[in-house]
């Protein structure tokens, strides 16, 4: 069933008191794919890793056992998945060893070449120039660094069918990896994952 538009909405970017609500949903229904995300990453002890549209910020704290001597930062566009995130992972806001910034994707508040891993699961729909996101997301990397993006494809219907295509902008997988290449990422790879019937792509590149 198609969803309603102010569901979308809350999805690209939630808000108020509904927004708190789907925060908690998310935290726990994409769980499955950004440990695969994770996986692919192959994280060190040492590792700065970014995190884009963190959301929740439940990836980053995992992460944050993995790159266990790294800085690890998230930036999300929505105050109020920010301030879930500040309240879900005090205990490691305190200790130093994550922050979670609010900024757009498009313009990350982070210095050139600041990240050894990034990684965005469920973002690239809300992006209506994804290649402008893109290109700055490298710019932001490490040389050798790598850089993971997770989402549903064009590819499965239902999930076409199921999301309003004025908020979600949802492309084929090749597509993506074509983007992720005229980003100007290298060593461009198409993982595959799926979670009962549900299929995820990832599409893996570095800066060279
Ligand atoms: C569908 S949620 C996914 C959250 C998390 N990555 C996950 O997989 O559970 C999308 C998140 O990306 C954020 N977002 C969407 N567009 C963004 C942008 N241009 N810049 C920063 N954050 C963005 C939203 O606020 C939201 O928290």
């Amino acid at each position: 069933m198609r969803k309603p538009q102010f569901i979308a909405r809350q999805g690209r970017k939630p808000s108020g008191l509904l927004g708190h609500i789907v925060a908690r949903i998310m935290a726990k229904e994409t769980a499955d794919e950004n440990d695969f995300a994770l996986a692919l990453l192959r994280l060190q002890p040492e590792d700065a890793v970014l995190e884009i549209g963190c959301g929740h910020g439940d990836t980053l704290a995992k992460a944050a056992k993995l790159a266990s001597r790294g800085l690890l930062c998230g930036v999300d566009f929505s105050p109020v998945m920010n301030r879930v995130a500040t309240r879900r992972h005090r205990r490691l806001l305190a200790e130093k060893r994550l922050e979670f910034r609010l900024g757009s994707s498009d313009k990350l508040p982070f210095p050139d070449q600041s990240f050894d891993k990034v990684l965005a699961v469920h973002t690239i729909y809300f992006w209506k120039a994804p290649l402008d996101h893109l290109t700055e997301t490298r710019r932001v990397m490490k040389p050798g660094g790598l850089f993971v993006l997770g989402f549903r494809p064009a590819e499965d219907p239902r999930f076409q069918a199921t999301f309003p295509s004025e908020i979600y902008h949802i492309r084929p997988e090749i597509e993506i990896a074509q983007l992720a290449s005229d980003a100007g990422f290298e060593a461009v790879e198409l993982r595959k994952h799926t979670r009962g019937d549900v299929q995820f792509s990832f599409v893996m590149g570095t800066r060279a």
